[in-house]
């Protein structure tokens, strides 16, 4: 039997570049996914792409999680394409960057902009979402970028830095706020381009090694991991193909990754001691150089950032 079978996944996003890989891996995992997005067009598309049949586990739902009225009316659309079934996973991989002029040059409305179009989704997502799920061994994901932590390579980037690290802080948020519960929320912090199904290059024109499907064992394996309230950086491809080791049974697969993670250790006890140990993130020094290089590079082309 597949391995997600009888397990159903919402994937807000799922027009997207990562959150298409993550319905395709899903449903190639035997899950009942329901995609979500803005547009129908889009998700007959995404229907197309993914090969999507009659009969397919798969169910679509339009919605928008800008405001609170938008949320409501996606979430029915979401209960309707569900048909009773339970959540299982929530992957909330919406939205992108927002680029602009430099801070002292931005005006307030293009700010609120980039945050409402980055973390306040997010925010209406977990709000709409959560409480359903919190007493259920059920994962909430949602997804950001390295921008997160270092300085802007060109200040026409600072806004992605902010929205990609208030994701990041969000996580921490949630996490306190669910560390008694049964859900695991968590974060895939993304240090690198990736590449829509079957592409070569981000949407921005930055070469990635691999595509989305690529990138999907990441989002699988935190769905049956252990991690919880942890944001995690997958500096490179390289920790993609970590996620997909067995679990160890003491902490779980990418148990190096977690280990370092925003909560400083798995779980509630993690949250609760932080300890010495704990580091705010895992990027370490090479892999904050080899995202500098590869930012540099891509601005130098006229290209953009890789989250
Ligand atoms: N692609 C990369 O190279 C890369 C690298 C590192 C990190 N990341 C991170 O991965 C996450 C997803 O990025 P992505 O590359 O998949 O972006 P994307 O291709 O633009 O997909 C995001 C999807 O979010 C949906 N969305 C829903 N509400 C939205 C809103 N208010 N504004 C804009 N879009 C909205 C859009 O779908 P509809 O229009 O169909 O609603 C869109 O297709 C982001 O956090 C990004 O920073 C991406």
């Amino acid at each position: 039997m597949a391995e997600f079978s009888g397990k159903t996944v919402v994937i807000l996003g799922a027009t997207g570049v990562v959150g298409s890989g993550v319905a395709k891996a899903f449903l190639d995992a035997g899950a009942f996914v329901v995609a979500v997005s803005r547009s129908a067009a889009k998700l007959e598309e995404l229907k197309k792409t993914l090969k999507v049949g009659p009969g397919a586990a798969f169910a679509t739902a339009v919605g928008d999680f800008k405001d609170e009225s938008t949320t409501g009316r996606a979430m029915a659309a979401i209960d309707q394409a569900l048909g009773g079934r339970a959540i299982d996973h929530v992957v909330s991989s919406q939205g992108f960057v927002k680029f602009g002029p430099p801070p002292t040059q931005s005006t307030a409305a293009q700010l609120t902009d980039a945050l409402d179009d980055g973390l306040v989704i997010n925010f209406h997502a977990a709000r709409a979402l959560l409480p359903g799920i919190k007493q259920r061994p059920a994962t909430f994901t949602m997804v950001s970028g390295g921008l997160a932590h270092m300085p802007p390579p060109d200040p026409a980037m600072w806004m992605g830095t902010l929205k990609n690290a208030a994701v990041n802080a969000f996580t921490l948020g949630l996490a306190a706020e669910t560390q008694r519960d049964l859900v695991r929320v968590n974060t895939l912090c993304i240090h690198f381009g990736v590449a829509p199904i079957g592409g070569s290059q981000n949407q921005f024109g930055l070469a990635a090694e691999r595509d989305t499907v690529g990138l999907a064992p990441a989002f699988l394996a935190l769905a049956r991991g252990k991690q919880k309230g942890q944001v995690i950086c997958l500096g490179s491809w390289g920790d993609v193909d970590e996620s997909e080791v067995p679990l160890d049974g003491a902490t779980g697969a990418w148990s190096r990754l977690s280990l370092q993670g925003a909560a400083g250790g798995e779980g509630p006890r993690g949250l609760n001691q932080p300890g010495p140990r704990a580091r705010p993130f895992n990027v370490q020094a090479p892999t904050r150089v080899r995202l500098h290089h590869a930012v540099g590079a891509a601005v130098a082309r006229g290209g953009g950032a890789p989250c």
